[in-house]
């Protein structure tokens, strides 16, 4: 425990007449009379980017959700740089944090700060990204990042019409060529994401219905590093060089988050496809994503891109505040997960969210009248 909460425990104790009368040293009443009110306690907060702006609503929501339990909050976004994030954690202890709330850039690279506020008794919880390879991480808020893998896959079948949306066998039964992307292998979602896509698909790729046209069936041939949509594009640009410059077409591509989706997009419409998915006589492929962000969903409105999958981040900023109370009152969070997410080093109890499949046919019911977004953001394109 921090100094300050140690104090709170102490005050408690004292309260409940729990500590010996007479003892010494600790306990004495000087730091008794302290108090680690809400107000008095800081709660670091570190994003990895502004690029996205996932990461900006989740930054805000944890922000606000904080003080409004009277926390105070120090947010930082570290611009996708490894060495700005480290050192924006390290200045989050020294500037005597209680506790910490991080959402990695590349997961295995925090150690010697997260070592740092172990030695500080600060608690740590990892945001979405699971942070690896380290004993000091605490809890772990998060998705059920597997199942969107699954979502991702089941939408990239069901907009080739290869499943019907209930489920059920649909009546395309292809040959469909299909390209795949990865997201940031140093980000442990991209594997779960993969990987769950990859198990959905390949019953598929081995009857032949899907065609992997460039063969780039591993992870480390789909990933794009840091999530960039500048590399998604350059490598769809690539595949339809490389592999489609024979007259096929490119029918589906499987993206694992809309940033992605839109460097993909472009890229096919720079060749000549789309605007949309039913314009002939070279419709846009069925592109998936994930993150149902704004630009997004406007081409998901628009017929240009086929689905999303919605995280809620503000249920996700929710969880993250009721572990960070639990601990900064002396409690242990609750935990829905106890064995999907090995860091590597240990099995990081976890709090998972369900996950949303979005088509266009989805925008009203699951974002506009859950207030995610307003008719009009998703109108414009744009958010505010
Ligand atoms: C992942 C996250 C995705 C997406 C991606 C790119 O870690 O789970 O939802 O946001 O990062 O930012």
């Amino acid at each position: 425990m921090s100094r300050k909460l140690r104090l709170t425990a102490l005050a408690g104790a004292l309260a409940m007449g729990l500590v010996a009368c007479g003892g010494s040293g600790a306990g004495s009443s000087s730091s008794a009379g302290e108090s680690a009110a809400p107000e008095d306690l800081t709660i670091g907060v570190s994003m990895p980017t502004q690029t996205s702006e996932r990461w900006i609503a989740d930054g805000n929501a944890v922000k606000e959700q904080l003080e409004a339990e009277n926390y105070k909050v120090d947010l930082q976004y570290a611009g996708d740089d490894i060495p700005t994030q480290s050192q924006q954690v390290d200045q989050m202890i020294t500037e005597g944090a209680d506790l910490l709330i991080v959402a990695a850039i590349d997961g295995t690279a925090l150690s010697s700060q997260l070592q740092a506020a172990a030695d500080a008794n600060i608690p740590v919880i990892s945001y979405d990204r699971l942070i690896r390879d380290t004993e000091n991480v605490d809890f772990y808020v998060s998705f059920d990042n597997y199942k969107v893998g699954v979502a991702q896959a089941t939408a990239l079948l069901t907009g080739l019409g290869v499943l019907n949306q209930d489920g059920s066998k649909g009546s395309a039964t292809g040959p469909f060529n299909i390209e795949l992307f990865a997201g940031s292998l140093d980000d442990n979602n991209a594997h779960f994401f993969f990987g769950g896509a990859m198990d959905t698909l390949q019953p598929y790729i081995d009857d032949g219905t899907l065609v992997v046209k460039s063969g780039q069936t591993d992870i480390e041939q789909a990933a794009t590093l840091r999530w960039q949509q500048e590399t998604a594009q350059k490598r769809m640009e690539d595949l339809l060089t490389s592999s489609y410059n024979d007259g096929s077409k490119v029918n589906g591509v499987l993206s694992p988050y809309d940033g992605l989706s839109r460097g993909i997009i472009t890229a096919l419409q720079n060749a000549g496809y789309g605007p949309t998915i039913t314009s002939t006589p070279t419709p846009m492929p069925i592109v998936t994503g994930q993150d149902a962000e704004i630009a997004s969903v406007k081409l998901i409105a628009d017929g240009v891109q086929s689905s999303t999958i919605f995280k809620d981040t503000r249920q996700l900023a929710e969880q993250a505040v009721t572990a960070a109370k639990a601990y900064l009152e002396g409690n242990e969070p609750e935990a829905n997960d106890t064995k999907t997410y090995d860091n590597g080093v240990k099995v990081v109890p976890s709090y998972l969210l369900p996950v949303q499949t979005v088509y266009k046919d989805d925008i009203q019911s699951v974002l506009i009248d859950s207030g995610y977004w307003t008719a009009d953001e998703v109108a414009k394109g744009q958010a505010g």
